[in-house]
């Protein structure tokens, strides 16, 4: 087994590396910031998410309100994406691209935005209700959810990487869900997608053969400084996924219904830091009221 290397963000090149960087205090207040405002926008989308809206509305409401917000989009133009949300709708498990589309009533849907203030990246998701939603799309969102903030729960210096994703599997598949696996959390700083990845998932229980972890992924323990995503995707049906002709749009091979949340968070000397809670509480604004379990 490979050991991460860590490395001091201050004396970091600002890109992405396959070494670990450590932040200080500067950088968490600009996480704050950051995060807060993409938590934010998506606030702002709530009332709007309804049925008869077109995705490229929403798309069109978040770009305004980030840029009316002195930020910038940091999913406009990179890897040549041409929008400010990816917009995943039912069984899209990820990268759904606005457009004409518009919503109908019982749909789910996740909006992922990621803004960029003063360098630093605000990145996070949430899952949508489109008027009256079924129950089975209901409870998806609410155990999808629960395991964003049971991984998160996990977070503390000296705990492996690995185990945020079996605490993440654990829950899932204990629910008889299934957890994608082509995706990933991220680290991310002034870097949108950097080391480590943060699987979801445990990899040696997918096949034991796997080689020994790298320095990117489980092998890694936690240390206070470190920033990155937790963004499980939970599918009803099978893990597996496939990507439509448009190079982005990640669908579940089954078709079945998947969800996602996102946050942006840091580690502490004690646990870990929320960087894009909803400042009005609204995290889970499809509120089923079935509870998680
Ligand atoms: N926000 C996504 C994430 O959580 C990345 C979207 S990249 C895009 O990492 F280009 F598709 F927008
Ligand atoms: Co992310
Ligand atoms: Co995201």
């Amino acid at each position: 087994m490979t050991t991460a290397g860590y490395i001091d963000a201050a004396v970091a090149p600002p890109r992405a590396t396959h070494q670990i960087k450590l932040y200080g205090p500067e950088a968490f207040e600009g996480m704050r910031k950051a995060g807060r405002l993409a938590a934010e926008c998506l606030d702002m989308l709530i009332p709007h998410v309804k049925p008869g809206v077109t995705t490229g509305r929403i798309d069109d409401l978040a770009r305004e309100f980030v840029l009316d917000h002195g930020a910038l989009p940091a999913c406009l133009f990179y890897k040549g994406y041409r929008n400010t949300v990816c917009t995943s709708v039912n069984h899209v498990v990820c990268h759904g691209i606005p457009g004409p589309k518009t919503l109908k009533e019982g749909d789910v849907v996740n909006i992922d935005v990621t803004v960029i203030v003063d360098s630093w990246h605000g990145d996070t998701s949430r899952m949508y209700s489109v008027g009256e939603v079924k129950r089975k799309g209901l409870r998806l969102m609410d155990i999808t959810y629960e395991c964003m903030m049971k991984g998160i729960a996990a977070v503390k210096p000296g705990v492996l990487l690995s185990d945020i994703g079996k605490v993440i599997q654990d829950y899932a598949e204990g629910q008889r869900y299934s957890v994608v696996e082509a995706f990933c959390g991220h680290g991310l700083g002034r870097v949108f997608h950097d080391s480590p990845n943060v699987i979801h998932y445990v990899k040696s229980r997918i096949d034991p053969r796997a080689p020994a972890y790298d320095a990117d992924e489980a092998g890694v323990r936690l240390r206070p400084g470190m920033l990155f995503t937790i963004e499980p995707m939970i599918n009803l049906g099978r893990p597996d996924v496939a990507l439509l002709s448009d190079g982005w749009t990640a669908v579940t091979r089954d078709r079945s219904l998947s969800a996602q949340y996102e946050h942006a968070i840091g580690v502490t000397e004690t646990g870990y830091e929320i960087f894009t809670q909803s400042p009005t509480g609204q995290h889970t604004p499809h509120t089923s009221g079935l509870g998680a379990s």
